[in-house]
């Protein structure tokens, strides 16, 4: 099994970074000089896919401004030989890498986004990666584990990490068999229990390699939690007639869709970048002694 195919959903409103997304999308916000869009766009390509689908609506021209050709720009930083800065903006979308860009005209849910994506996706399993959830890892990227995994048994596969069970009602909430090298075969899922209704603390991550029968599914169920179409509800229903792997990835999550998730990450990759360590790390200790 071989994932070309990445989904971006990039089409929510990221009402919880008002005013900055009154004018900016939540995924152009950066962690220290890339945007978030960046990272996962990265983790993509690193998994092995080079054909990235953006579902975006009217509001989010900015996302494909942004993987656009800076044809002036460009041109004026190889005037200047400035080859370094002229690499960081060719980086942004490797030649080898194709971006498509499709239109969610309604905000029917997640379910309802990568559906959106079904016209290009076609019949092969493809990655889905929200990038809100922002995953550091220091080797091989969490997408990347999970196309392995999906390689090696043939299965759909969906991110996971356990959470405080007060927390269930902000997640897909999976119930998995027995757990072998960190990946456990799923036996119910459910979008936000309350967590008296949960069947576990194990979340969903916005990470997933899924089989394209879930557009099937995707196509015929209705609207679910918040009464939007939830990609959650699709996979339930997948799994009447396929195996989907839960897997605890190698990485730290950062949960970028609130406030405090992006002030860590902003912390975490500054504390692990080559120019900026001493210095964050020097202002961290003498902001925290003040
Ligand atoms: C979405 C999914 C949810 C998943 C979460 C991960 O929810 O519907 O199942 O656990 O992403 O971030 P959202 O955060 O978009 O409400």
């Amino acid at each position: 099994m071989r994932i070309r195919t990445a989904v971006f959903p990039v089409a929510g409103l990221g009402t919880r970074f008002l005013p900055a997304t009154k004018t900016v999308p939540k995924e152009m916000l950066p962690v220290v000089d890339r945007p978030l869009i960046q990272y996962a766009v990265d983790e993509a390509i690193e998994a092995g896919c080079d054909t990235l689908v953006f579902v975006t609506n009217r509001y989010k021209h900015a996302v494909a401004d942004y993987f656009d050709k800076a044809y002036e720009l460009e041109q004026k930083l190889e005037k200047s030989g400035k080859s370094e800065l002229l690499g960081l903006i060719r980086d942004v979308l490797p030649a080898h890498v194709r971006a498509v860009f499709v239109t969610q005209a309604e905000a029917l849910g997640l379910g309802h986004a990568v559906l959106c994506a079904r016209p290009v996706v076609g019949d092969a399993p493809f990655a889905v990666l929200l990038p809100d959830d922002l995953i550091w890892s220091r080797g091989r990227g969490a997408l990347g584990q999970m196309v392995d995994l999906a390689g090696r048994s043939g299965a759909s596969v969906v991110a996971v990490q356990d959470v405080p069970p007060e927390q269930t009602s902000s997640y897909g909430i999976v119930a998995a068999e027995a757990f072998a090298e960190g990946a456990g075969r799923i036996r119910a899922i459910v979008e936000k229990p309350r967590p008296e209704q949960a069947p576990s603390t194990l979340a969903v991550v916005g990470r997933y390699v899924l089989s394209a029968r879930i557009f099937d599914h995707l196509a015929s169920i209705r609207a679910g939690s918040g009464g939007e179409v939830q990609l959650t509800d699709a996979i339930a229903a997948l799994l009447a007639s396929e195996p989907v792997l839960a897997y605890r990835f190698a990485g730290r999550r950062f949960d970028c869709g609130s406030r405090i998730g992006l002030v860590e990450a902003t912390i975490r990759y500054a504390l692990d970048h080559e120019d900026l360590a001493d210095e964050a790390r020097a202002y961290m200790r003498a902001a925290l002694s003040e």
